[in-house]
């Protein structure tokens, strides 16, 4: 069964994912090529752009999809995921699903019948990235001559960018500070792929060093779902590591500014920044469509 938890499902195929976002946004693929189709979306954490993008995606592409709050459901009420994942595989064709734990999903999909695609975990959140590139390319061309340097916290949306980036071949830095580096088995995976594309994988507290030449530049929030309780300490720990005007000024001069929404201004980002001329933060926003149209034609169809 193929599934979509880690960019790492989809290694081979990434840039054939990523050529029929492009043509999807342009206008170019069948029409409704899902038609009959339904994709199941299980919620544990709320979602302003995942779930419409998918909704809206799957509608789009003449399928139908099913909002499932965890709350609503048996599962919240300790009914067991495989018993969901078999009883969901009965009635549809596709499961997505934001989950707290990534061990969750990979359980689910491993007793699903049908594609289980993630819309984020504590881990990774791959459809993100594939928009993130999406964007990237159409503001900046070849990944091969790129950098993205991505600041603050190693969290989710930086782990699946490490790996994408090195899938494409894309140089990548991660500036965050001691405490605060992605996930150890990812940036071993991402080490290992880049040496086959090659490109680079930086992991620095050094923001200048990180920064440096870098034609985009990431961020996300301080505080992600699940962390609340690290609230304090977290401010303290990645205050050095906002995105503002001098930061920017370290990174080439036609730099692009992203991030993944949603953003707490003044916090990880400063309100110049995020809404300036640099940034294409709803353009990444927008790509979460066609590149979720990508990955449902690609996984469902
Ligand atoms: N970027 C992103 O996944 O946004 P939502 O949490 O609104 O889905
Ligand atoms: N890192 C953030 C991303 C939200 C889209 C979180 O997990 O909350």
């Amino acid at each position: 069964m193929n599934n979509l938890l880690s960019i790492c499902d989809i290694k081979d195929d990434i840039l054939e994912i990523l050529d029929l976002a492009k043509r999807f946004k342009n206008g170019e693929m069948e029409e409704k090529p899902l038609k009959d189709k339904s994709l199941a979306m299980i919620f544990e954490k709320s979602s302003t752009r995942t779930r419409v993008s998918f909704d809206i995606g799957m509608y789009q592409l003449g399928g139908q999809s099913l909002f499932l709050s965890q709350s609503d459901l048996q599962m919240g009420r300790g009914e067991p995921i495989a018993d969901t994942a078999k009883v969901l595989s009965r009635y549809v064709d596709g499961i997505m699903i934001r989950a707290v734990n990534h061990s969750d999903v990979e359980q689910l999909a491993k007793e699903a019948d049908v594609p289980v695609i993630s819309g984020l975990t504590n881990i990774e959140h791959p459809c993100q990235a594939l928009a993130d590139l999406q964007t990237i390319e159409e503001h900046l061309g070849d990944f091969k001559n790129l950098k993205l340097c991505y600041v603050g916290d190693g969290n989710n949306v930086c782990n699946s960018l490490l790996l994408a980036s090195a899938c494409v071949g894309m140089d990548m830095s991660v500036a965050c500070p001691e405490g605060y580096e992605p996930n150890s088995e990812i940036i071993k995976i991402a080490s290992e792929l880049s040496k086959k594309t090659n490109c680079t994988i930086t992991i620095s507290p050094d923001i200048e060093k990180c920064v440096k030449d870098a034609d985009a530049v990431y961020t996300d929030v301080w505080v992600s779902m699940g962390d609340e309780a690290e609230q304090e300490k977290r401010m303290n720990d990645l205050l050095k590591y906002q995105v503002n005007v001098d930061l920017m000024k370290l990174a080439k001069e036609n730099a692009i500014f992203m991030h993944c929404l949603p953003a707490i201004r003044g916090q990880e980002v400063s309100s110049e920044i995020i809404d300036g001329p640099q940034s294409v933060i709803f353009d990444e926003a927008e790509n979460r469509l066609h590149a979720q149209k990508a990955v449902l034609y690609y996984f469902l169809k």
